[in-house]
């Protein structure tokens, strides 16, 4: 049932180019030029004149809420709210009938999540649904959705789900964008192009395993970890310390690079590894100056970078050269290392991976 594969969960991630690649069928159609989301059908007014898009989601799917974030302002120029199911329940927020309500789940059984769901239908706002387990309560409670086409995953740590949403809410950005006429079509084109070589690039980042697991020997003794990013990358830093976190027990966390210097800054020393993820972006400049800051207060350097960069190699310990893609894709692939290295750390320390301590897959009480 593993596949060959000694825990649920690598597998999971090395499903990914096909999972990613399920979660397009039928939406992205190169040859055609076209771009199709059934589930928006119903709906398609209240998406182009929506006055603000809330995002509500737990873990995992609350970062693939923050990248959707990113794709959305970006793409299709409305504002979105993310915001922890939990927390946005019980703080009497503002929702109108104008309003969309983006829900992710993968398991579609998370209770905070179904809560917030259940307060925004009662306020007259279109829920839309990105869930993996089709039939599942939180699928039943939108009005529409789409779902994502990852296949059960069994190991706790989100892996598969978490691109598959990614995947699933950058075509409804595209198609949103499209529709609202806030990007040309030569970028939605590009972007199209772009997007369907991402499996093959999934599948190239999935080669960097032993290498990446040489680098797990070397920190899976480590108390702590600092996961950085910027833009699109900022939520893989938070990712890349949730999987971390939950399947090795090591203390991690994630921040954007830019605010090191507001706080965090202070924990470097050379006993603090950090992964800095600084892919060929608009932010490259200042995460290449982050890195600086970092090294010389002697932390201890992962980075991620795009193919071929000749900057950082001499700056940090390690590279791992990830395929390079658009800035709005490149979460779909600069995820991939990290959720491989938490992988081998945790498997190097002992721990039940698949399941760890204190969680269950699906969080149904509140
Ligand atoms: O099933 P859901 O996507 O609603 O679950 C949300 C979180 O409980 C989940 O992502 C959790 O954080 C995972 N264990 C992360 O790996």
């Amino acid at each position: 049932e593993k596949g060959g594969y000694p825990h649920f969960m690598l597998k999971e991630i090395f499903e990914q180019p096909r999972s990613i690649l399920d979660s397009m069928r039928g939406r992205l159609e190169l040859g055609a030029s076209h771009l199709n989301m059934g589930g928006i059908r119903a709906y398609e007014q209240k998406f182009i004149n929506a006055q603000r898009i809330i995002i509500v989601a737990c873990g995992t799917s609350w970062h693939a809420g923050l990248v959707a974030e990113y794709l959305i302002e970006d793409l299709a120029r409305i504002p979105v709210e993310v915001e922890y199911a939990s927390e946005f329940r019980y703080r009497n927020p503002i929702i109108t009938e104008r309003d969309i309500v983006i829900a992710i789940s993968q398991s579609g059984e998370t209770a905070d999540t179904l809560a917030a769901i259940e307060l925004a239908k009662s306020k007259g706002a279109t829920i839309f649904g990105v869930c993996n387990v089709v039939g599942s309560s939180i699928a039943r409670a939108t009005d529409a959705g789409a779902y994502t086409h990852a296949g059960p995953e069994i190991g706790v740590a989100s892996t598969k789900a978490f691109t598959a949403q990614v995947t699933v809410l950058t075509l409804l950005a595209m198609i949103m964008g499209q529709k609202r006429g806030t990007i040309t079509d030569t970028k939605l084109r590009e972007l199209m192009v772009e997007l369907d070589t991402i499996p093959a690039k999934v599948t190239k980042a999935l080669e960097l395993d032993a290498q990446i697991q040489e680098i797990a020997e070397e920190f899976k003794d480590a108390t702590n970890f600092l996961y950085l990013g910027r833009g699109y990358n900022f939520p893989v830093a938070l990712e890349g310390a949730l999987k971390l976190k939950e399947i090795s027990y090591i203390h991690a966390e994630g921040y954007p690079a830019a605010e090191m210097k507001h706080g965090p800054i202070a924990l470097i020393d050379e006993n603090m590894p950090m992964v800095v993820i600084a892919t060929r972006d608009s932010s490259y400049e200042k995460v290449v100056s982050n890195i600086q800051e970092v090294k010389a207060r002697k932390g201890r350097i992962i980075a991620v970078v795009s193919e071929g960069d000749k900057v950082i190699p001499a700056m940090a310990e390690y590279v791992i050269e990830v395929p390079h893609t658009s800035e709005v894709l490149m979460p779909l692939v600069s995820v991939i290392p990290l959720q491989l290295l938490s992988y081998h750390i945790a498997v190097l320390r002992g721990c039940n991976v698949d399941q760890p301590r204190n969680l269950a897959k699906s969080v149904t009480v509140e």
